[in-house]
């Protein structure tokens, strides 16, 4: 069975999560399903990023200790990926003791081959705060956080040798052109970042100690990117790289990541991975950020709801489906509850529920719902019929290409389509004919067959639903080999119809 290892960030802990994390991990989640549902063998890892400065800071203002405050978000966390149905093979904590020793080893290991050196860091230090600024943070030498005046200092700290790798990145670039994607990204990377020279990199600190010491020199802590990166592969047992989910899982097939982090994943932990000899991953995606009226939804900006509340209102496929279909995947796209409740009564209530519901209310009302198929196939059924049969290899083609919302706009049209085959079919008029009971048992075949194949390949996006729907179908099997027309037996009785999904009443 071929592998597939997809990631999502490991995300700060530093405040509950918003629908901007969500948008990550149900993209991911998403993605693993369908895999899994075309025969991969997935392993889907999620996580926490617990170490730092940041989360130093904020334990201290809530009087407990760093670990007392992650530990209570990232239940917070876990819970929140349970109500949205997040399918995670594993998640994996920086406070994890296995992560903690791993990456001591590797910090040693870069170290003793001189790819990690001990060097001093500039910067401008704010006193009080505590806090390392970069110049264009600290506007007019004024610390962003309290105002006071900063300092040019510098700290003893460890560097990591990252000019050592930039020809090397280049070349790997040029030989693997998916790398990263969009495409778009790659060249910004090239152009911004590697091209004009890549610097080396801070990798310890010793202004705050909320972070994995240097077991050799232990006033050190590992500072974020060898800490946090190395994750994808630490979850999988390295250093030891004879452990089987190591052998089995590494290198990674998609690290899926927000735009503003592409870089780290790009260049840095491609040159750690070089360093450390191991195969680079195949594949990193940059997807755009979800905006509230133009803004980035963010934990310090504070401009959103807890996840939780439109799960609540609206039920998790309903979001679920929202951000998948909503969002041009690569581009940045916006949060609004009104077009939220409009996708919603368009299609999951309107296109996809009044179509199931009709069609097996039909199966009751005159056959009562018992499934035949005598195939009388008329001209006016061929166009559905090619589009059902066609479907699978269009939706595989869209998601290999990550191209979630456009995946789910295929299976909606045909669903479309189903609807429109009702209105040029009329059903209700061939149940008046008794010579016409053939052509409706034929009808209506071909519609349950359509809606059962849509519903198998809506399961990785909408998963509740698919069930509910083939549940109603009395047939269980979410199989890909039986997307072939012509599968749903013919000596089964339908379960009474449910209503998917109401329609929403807006106020105004
Ligand atoms: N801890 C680092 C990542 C380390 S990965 C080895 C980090 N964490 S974070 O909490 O800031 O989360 C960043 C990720 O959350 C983004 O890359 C993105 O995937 C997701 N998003 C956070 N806000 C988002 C939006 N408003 N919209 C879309 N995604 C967003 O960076």
């Amino acid at each position: 069975m071929p592998k597939f290892y997809i990631t999502t960030p490991i995300y700060y802990p530093s405040a509950n999560f918003h629908i901007g994390h969500c948008y990550t991990t149900i993209i991911a989640d998403a993605i693993a399903r369908y895999k899994r549902l075309t025969g991969y063998d997935v392993y889907f890892q999620t996580g926490t990023d617990e170490h730092g400065e940041k989360i130093e800071k904020k334990a201290k203002e809530a009087n407990i200790t760093p670990k007392e405050y992650v530990d209570k978000i990232v239940e917070n966390a876990k819970d929140l990926w349970q109500s949205l149905n997040i399918s995670y093979d594993y998640f994996i904590r920086t406070t994890d003791k296995e992560h903690e020793q791993a990456v001591q080893k590797i910090f040693k290991k870069l170290y003793d081959q001189g790819d990690i050196y001990k060097g001093e860091y500039k910067g401008l230090y704010c006193i009080p705060c505590e806090s390392f600024w970069t110049e264009t943070q600290a506007i007019d030498n004024k610390c962003p956080d309290c105002g006071r005046e900063v300092k040019l200092v510098s700290e003893e700290a460890y560097f990591f040798k990252l000019s050592k790798y930039q020809d090397k990145l280049i070349e790997f670039y040029d030989q693997h052109p998916n790398f990263i994607l969009p495409i778009s990204r790659k060249n910004e990377m090239l152009n911004n970042f590697i091209k004009p020279g890549l610097e080396d990199l801070c990798v310890s600190r010793t202004s705050f100690k909320w972070g994995i010491p240097v077991d050799f020199d232990p006033n050190h802590v590992v500072y974020v990117w060898i800490d946090a990166l190395t994750n994808y592969i630490t979850s999988l047992g390295y250093p030891d790289t004879n452990n089987e989910l190591f052998k089995k899982y590494w290198p990674a097939d998609l690290h899926l990541v927000g735009k503003e982090i592409v870089r780290f994943h790009t260049i840095i932990w491609p040159c750690i991975l070089m360093a450390l000899d191991l195969p680079l991953p195949k594949q990193v995606f940059g997807h755009g950020w979800l905006k509230i009226a133009g803004n980035k939804i963010s934990k310090s900006v504070g401009n959103y709801k807890d996840p939780r509340e439109y799960i609540e209102n609206y039920g998790v496929d309903a979001i679920r489906y929202y951000v998948l279909r909503e969002v041009p995947f690569g581009s940045d796209g916006s949060f609004k509850e009104e077009a939220m409740i409009s996708r919603i009564n368009a299609d999951l209530a309107n296109t996809l529920g009044n179509l199931v519901n009709r069609t097996i209310s039909m199966s009751h009302k005159y056959f009562d719902g018992k499934v035949s198929n005598p195939k009388l196939i008329e001209d006016i059924d061929n166009e559905l019929l090619t589009n059902i049969s066609n479907l699978k290899d269009i939706v595989e083609n869209k998601m290999n290409e990550l191209k979630v919302n456009e995946a789910i706009d295929e299976i909606m049209e045909v669903l479309r389509k189903c609807n429109k085959y009702i209105d040029e079919t009329t059903p209700w008029l061939l149940a008046k004919d008794e010579t016409k009971k053939e052509r409706l048992q034929t009808v209506l075949y071909n519609l349950l067959e359509c809606i059962r194949i849509c519903t198998i390949l809506l399961s990785p996006f909408i998963p509740t639903t698919s069930t509910n729907i083939l549940n109603q179908l009395n047939t269980h099997k979410i199989e890909y080999n039986t997307l072939e027309f012509g599968n749903l037996e013919t000596n089964i009785t339908l379960n009474k119809p449910i209503i998917l999904f109401n329609r929403i009443e807006t106020k105004s």
